[in-house]
């Protein structure tokens, strides 16, 4: 029994030591483009699900998630700040998200388990905290309410159903990009500095444009 006990301690401390060289020899890749192991990502995934799980446990979602008003205003935020990552109806990839890890999913895409009771509220806790070590935001460090963050959860529901005419019809009567819920504070339009008003060149570039287009983009 001694003896048991005895190989199950060294074989402990054997495994710590290996796992410790293996971090200090650089052995576990942080590139993006290199996939961890099956069995690592099992495990990260399985502890972000059960971390998830208990830090939304007791969130509830409003009632009215069904409220077309709440849709049309997370459809300009989602345009806005998640298309990108998240992709559309109909749009096939995105540079950014060939290049994140983990890949973020195709939200207009159903998902596993998007309709189980929790998943509402567990889109919630994620929208507004974010998940550590991915390219997924705490949207609520950026200033986004609790209601902005719900309109969102709204619209998820029903990206998937969209298709890609009716993706850029609710999109155009959004409102745009709002951090906060129903109606209130949109934003102005960006002022444009007065040194762009008359540019001193034709190639002036507008970095961030929400039209897709890359015309002027070339890798
Ligand atoms: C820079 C890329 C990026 C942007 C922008 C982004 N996300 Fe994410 N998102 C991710 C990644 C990556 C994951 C997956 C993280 C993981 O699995 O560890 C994710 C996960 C999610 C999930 C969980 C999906 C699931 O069911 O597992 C939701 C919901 C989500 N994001 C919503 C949003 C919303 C809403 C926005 C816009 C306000 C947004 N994201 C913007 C990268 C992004």
């Amino acid at each position: 029994m001694k003896n048991i006990l005895l190989g199950g301690v060294a074989a402990i401390v054997a495994a710590l030591i290996v796992a410790y060289g293996m971090i200090w020899a650089g052995a576990i890749s942080f590139a993006a483009d290199e996939p961890h192991s099956d069995d690592l990502t099992r495990l990260i995934g399985w502890a972000r699900e059960r971390a998830i799980a208990k830090a939304s446990a007791d969130i509830s979602a409003p009632h009215n998630l069904s409220d077309p008003e709440r849709i049309r205003h997370g459809a300009g935020n989602y345009d806005a700040m998640c298309a990108d990552c998240h992709l559309t109806p109909g749009a096939e990839e995105s540079e950014i998200r060939k290049g994140l890890y983990p890949v973020p999913p195709n939200l207009s895409l159903v998902l596993a388990g998007a309709d189980s009771e929790h998943a509402d509220a567990r889109r919630f806790w994620i929208i507004k905290h974010g998940i550590k070590g991915s390219g997924m935001a705490a949207w609520s460090r950026g200033g986004m309410d609790d209601e902005a963050i719900w309109n969102l959860v709204a619209f998820l529901r029903q990206l998937p159903q969209l298709s890609k005419p009716a993706y850029a019809e609710l999109v155009a009567h959004s409102g745009g990009h709002s951090h906060s819920g129903l109606g209130q504070d949109e934003h102005e339009p960006p002022s444009r500095p007065a040194a762009l008003d008359e540019p001193a060149s034709s190639e002036v570039h507008h970095p961030h444009t929400h039209d897709h287009a890359h015309e002027r983009h070339s890798h």
